[in-house]
């Protein structure tokens, strides 16, 4: 794969969290503690994007993710333009390279991408122009850098340090980009023990890095800092996968009850778009342990600080030449 950083060391491009080091990521995570407004509170106003052109990409669906791509871009500054797949001229034939150049040609800097299939991340950065830059925004079942960053920032507010952590990830991680930026994420900043938890057929077929397997979500969980629910992505099973919601909630949801099992200080994570009732309870979504909506907020903070960080690789980038 194509270094996302350039040769000074500055960060380049973004579409995984696959060795980057733990200083890049803590840089990262600092960076939008500085972003960071809590609800109620005036947003961060900046000039950190300004004359800076971002095309958000979106070919699979979005409501957080591209939300928050928008307006930490709004917020520093930026030009933002936002395409999904059925306004883009891709379902009319045209190639996802086609409409990168075309963007190129109207001096985009930023591509942020979107996109069901393995590889376009890695396809686009290797044929965009030296001036220009691309971040995922989710690729497939592999990655999801930003939502990998924005979980870190959420367990460093509440938790500080990271090594120590037992992080317990439930629920349907085969199909879960969530879960594989975030294991790799957890590895380098230093987290031993990470509890892969899940009934057999929705568990990754690859291991993650220094983890273990739970097929019982009461074993799996047991003495968690922190317990991370997925969604049951249906949209990613094959059409032979049947999974009946009343039972996958009978053995897999977290109720207020199973979370009892974990550390009394324990914080729910979820990505979002949740479906409760199935692997989660309302009553835990929206309990005192919760931190969902944390995790949106510096959703929108963590992608400023991509932003502001790669703008300004590539605003060093052209002074050096
Ligand atoms: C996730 C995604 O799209 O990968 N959502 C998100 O970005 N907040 C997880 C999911 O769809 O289940």
């Amino acid at each position: 794969m194509q270094s996302q950083e350039d040769v000074r060391g500055g960060l380049r491009h973004l579409i995984n969290l696959q060795g980057l080091s733990r200083q890049t990521l803590t840089s990262i995570l600092d960076r939008a503690e500085i972003f960071r407004r809590l609800p109620g509170q005036p947003t961060y106003s900046g000039q950190e994007l300004r004359g800076v052109t971002i095309a958000n990409l979106f070919f699979e669906p979005s409501t957080r993710t591209r939300a928050s791509f928008e307006l930490a871009a709004l917020r520093l500054g930026a030009q933002v333009v936002n395409l999904d797949l059925q306004s883009s001229s891709r379902v009319k034939g045209e190639s996802i390279l086609d409409t990168l150049f075309t963007l190129e040609a109207m001096n985009t800097d930023i591509f942020v991408i979107r996109d069901s299939e393995p590889g376009v991340p890695e396809y686009l950065i290797n044929h965009v122009a030296p001036h220009v830059s691309v971040i995922s925004a989710g690729e497939a079942h592999l990655s999801h850098p930003t939502q990998g960053l924005l979980d870190m920032l959420t367990i460093r507010t509440h938790k500080r340090h990271f090594a120590g952590l037992k992080v317990a990830i439930v629920g349907d991680l085969r199909h879960s980009r969530v879960a594989r930026s975030a294991a790799q994420a957890l590895a380098t900043l230093g987290t031993t023990d990470v509890r892969l938890v899940a009934p057999e057929p929705l568990l990754p077929d690859e291991d993650f890095p220094g983890s273990q397997r739970f097929t019982r979500i009461e074993a799996g969980i047991a003495g968690a800092d922190v317990v991370m629910m997925l969604r049951i992505q249906k949209e990613r099973m094959k059409k032979s996968t049947s999974l009946d919601d009343a039972a996958y909630f009978r053995d897999f949801g977290l109720t207020e009850a199973r979370l009892t099992l974990a550390s009394p200080s324990v914080l729910v994570m979820h990505p979002g778009p949740m479906n409760r009732g199935v692997e989660i309870a309302s009553e835990v979504a929206d309990g005192p342990h919760s931190v969902i909506r944390e995790q949106v907020n510096n959703g929108v903070a963590v992608r400023m600080a991509v932003l502001a960080i790669i703008a300004n690789t590539l605003a060093q980038q052209r002074r050096a030449l």
